[in-house]
């Protein structure tokens, strides 16, 4: 799902993705858009993700105004990209791309070509706030 996100990220003229599976929370403000990938376990988000979140609330580390969006696989509830979309938006007064992606269980063509469009949705908001 990251790979196809981030392939329809690229999509957009001029636009750089930097493609991660761990991130330190003080380089979050490098970035002007963060796509965070998050599969549903117990309910919640990775603590991988949570501890990203965290850590950044902690050291004061500022998104405001860049831009979020959150994607995942789930199996039946599938409540973590719901989960750090709302903490994109509420904690860290970021732009939110809704709705938050959800796919069940391993994605087929049709839910990879909607993680492209959401990485296409996400360069084009780059593109027109530039
Ligand atoms: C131990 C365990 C707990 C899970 N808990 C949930 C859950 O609470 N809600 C849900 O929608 N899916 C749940 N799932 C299903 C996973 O979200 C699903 O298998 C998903 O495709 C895993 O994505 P990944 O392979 O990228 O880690 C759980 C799976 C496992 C193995």
């Amino acid at each position: 799902m990251a790979n196809a996100v981030a392939e329809g990220a690229k999509s957009g003229a001029g636009v750089e993705v930097e493609l991660a599976y761990y991130i330190e929370p003080d380089s979050l403000v490098d970035f002007d858009a963060i796509l965070v990938g998050a599969p549903t376990y117990y309910h919640e988000m990775p603590i991988e993700v949570k501890k990203l979140f965290e850590e950044a609330a902690a050291k004061g580390v500022s998104l405001k105004g860049k831009i979020g969006a959150a994607f995942g696989s789930y199996g039946w509830s599938g409540e973590a990209p719901k989960l750090v979309l709302e903490i994109m938006k509420n904690k860290f007064e970021m732009v939110s791309i809704e709705p938050p992606l959800l796919m069940k269980y391993t994605p087929d063509q049709n839910s990879l070509n909607a993680c492209r469009n959401l990485g296409k949705r996400v360069s084009e908001s780059l593109i027109h706030k530039v």
